[in-house]
């Protein structure tokens, strides 16, 4: 049910400097979804009246990101003056002249922080009777955060930048993690009495916090229960921790639910997957997008599956696989390449060293050795045979391959697009297929072979060979 006394504001109009990226920071994914989209999607697990997201730097790629994910989220352009204070000020002015409830702020690079720790927060707020309650966290390397700084008698007094902060006040721990939820009222009041006096040169809501002290309101700050919910990205470093940190949350909810993960550090599973019970995924094993595994099948090692469907009880081993659907109980890998397009068919086989592209191959059909298979179509328990090329590009145009069912193709064929090779069809070891083959027929058109014998004697006279040659041929033996 919707909140109407709340309204949630996304502060993500930072340039984001200390990525040192052309990406903007917020759009950097993290397990499958950019930073920003954690926190919008934490935004509406509570429900809000009004969300409302602050933009500026890259406005167009981050506002229609937010709009895609948060089609509701109303976008708001933050204008040259900087901070973090302005950004909040343009975003209350954009609420309804009817709102008058609690505003909370959170910041789009801040991915981890959850909808029940902010619920948590809500509810002290609301059973309070403080003009501002914050949330806080206790760090031993405090580096980089607003730090709190509390009266003689313990209150919250006002939040110091780092860069702002004499040495003493640098000493403390006690870090702001940049999520407040303020009465409108009087967070619009001093809003407006905040200046960009700093070393920054910038407008801090941070500020807002020792102005209330200073008009004898309450500030409350309320410690987070573990230090990584609110751990913020700033830079590649803190990226990588927070992914690690999502993917051990992801890994451990998927065991919990059945699968069995055997190396949780290296293996990898984006937010959108969903994996069956029984799958088995084994070391070095990366699933991005929206993948779907199905009921006891085997991934890994070492095999990436992006947007991928795997059949019940597959097998998929050393396996680089991308928008490709693999049926029930078939065979992949190892050292398979599965581009686009590729259907494989229940119990069927795509080998070592084999790569698919554009092409389905049917139910109980084999693929298993050093091919490439491109814009094809193979019926059911056909084999085609080990080395097979399909020469599908003729350099202008890409054509198709077809090949039926009960099909029995030889070693080192080439298929030269467009053919058909009907059900029931031969082809030699070393064809090439230039026509087509009807139903049932063996289709060859290798040279006979012809033996020159002696010629290795006479063309390569002394050489290792014309000795083995020689030792082999009882005859010539005793001619020399
Ligand atoms: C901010 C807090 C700091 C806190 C830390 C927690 C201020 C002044 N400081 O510092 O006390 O410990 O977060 O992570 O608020 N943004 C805008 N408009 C701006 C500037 C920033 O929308 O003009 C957005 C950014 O995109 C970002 C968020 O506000 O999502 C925080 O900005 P950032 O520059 O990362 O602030 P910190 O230095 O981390
Ligand atoms: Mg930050």
């Amino acid at each position: 049910m919707t909140d109407t006394n709340l309204a949630v504001i996304v502060l993500a109009a930072g340039q984001g400097t200390r990525m040192k990226s052309t990406l903007p920071k917020v759009l950097h994914p993290l397990a499958g979804v950019p930073i920003v989209g954690h926190v919008l999607a934490t935004a509406r697990e509570l429900a809000p009246e009004h969300v409302v997201v602050v933009v500026r730097h890259e406005r167009d790629a981050v506002a229609a990101t937010v709009l895609e994910l948060l089609p509701e989220a109303v976008i708001v352009d933050q204008d040259e003056i900087p901070g973090t204070g302005r950004a909040v000020e343009q975003a209350i002015a954009v609420l309804p002249k009817a709102f008058a409830g609690d505003v909370m702020i959170v910041s789009g690079d801040v991915p981890l922080l959850d909808a029940a720790t902010l619920t948590g927060l809500l509810v002290a707020h609301r059973a309070g009777a403080s003009a501002a309650t914050l949330l806080s966290a206790i760090f031993q390397d405090a580096t980089g955060y607003g730090r709190i700084v509390r009266t003689d008698d313990g209150a919250v007094h006002r939040i110091v930048e780092q860069r702002d902060a004499t040495p003493e006040e640098l000493e403390i721990h006690e870090v702001n993690s940049g999520s407040y939820i303020f009465h409108l009222e009087p967070l619009r009041e001093q809003l407006a009495k905040v200046n960009t006096r700093n070393s920054q040169g910038e407008k801090y809501i941070t500020d807002v916090i020792g102005l209330l002290c200073a008009s004898g309101a309450e500030v409350t700050a309320v410690p987070v229960s573990e230090n990584w919910i609110v751990g913020g990205i700033n830079d590649r470093v803190q990226l990588a921790e927070t992914a690690q940190r999502l993917n051990a949350l992801i890994v451990r909810g998927w065991q919990l639910a059945g699968v069995t993960v055997r190396d949780t550090g290296s293996t990898w599973i984006d937010l959108q997957a969903t994996i069956g019970e029984d799958v088995e995924l084994l070391p070095g094993t990366m699933i991005t997008g929206p993948t779907v595994i199905e009921r006891g099948a085997i991934i890994g090692p070492d095999t990436s599956l992006d947007t991928c469907e795997v059949g019940e009880g597959a097998t998929v081993r050393r396996t680089d696989a991308t928008l490709a659907v693999i049926g029930a109980g078939a065979s992949v890998g190892p050292f398979a390449y599965l581009r686009p397009g590729t259907y494989l068919g229940a119990k069927g086989k795509i080998g070592t060293f084999v790569e698919t592209k554009n092409s389905t191959i049917g139910a109980g059909s084999k693929v298993p050795h050093l091919s490439y298979i491109g814009d094809t179509t193979v019926g059911e328990e056909s084999n085609v045979g080990a080395g097979t090329i399909t020469a599908n590009y003729d350099g202008v145009n890409k054509h198709k391959t077809v090949v039926g069912s009960h099909v029995r193709s030889g070693s080192h064929n080439v298929f030269v697009a467009p053919v058909t090779i009907g059900d029931g069809a031969y082809t030699g070891a070393g064809t090439v297929v230039r026509k087509d083959v009807p139903p049932g027929a063996l289709a060859i058109n290798v040279a006979p072979q012809r033996n020159m014998t002696g010629w290795t004697l006479a063309n390569r006279p002394g050489t290792a060979a014309a000795k083995a040659a020689a030792a082999a041929d009882g005859e010539a033996t005793d001619k020399a």
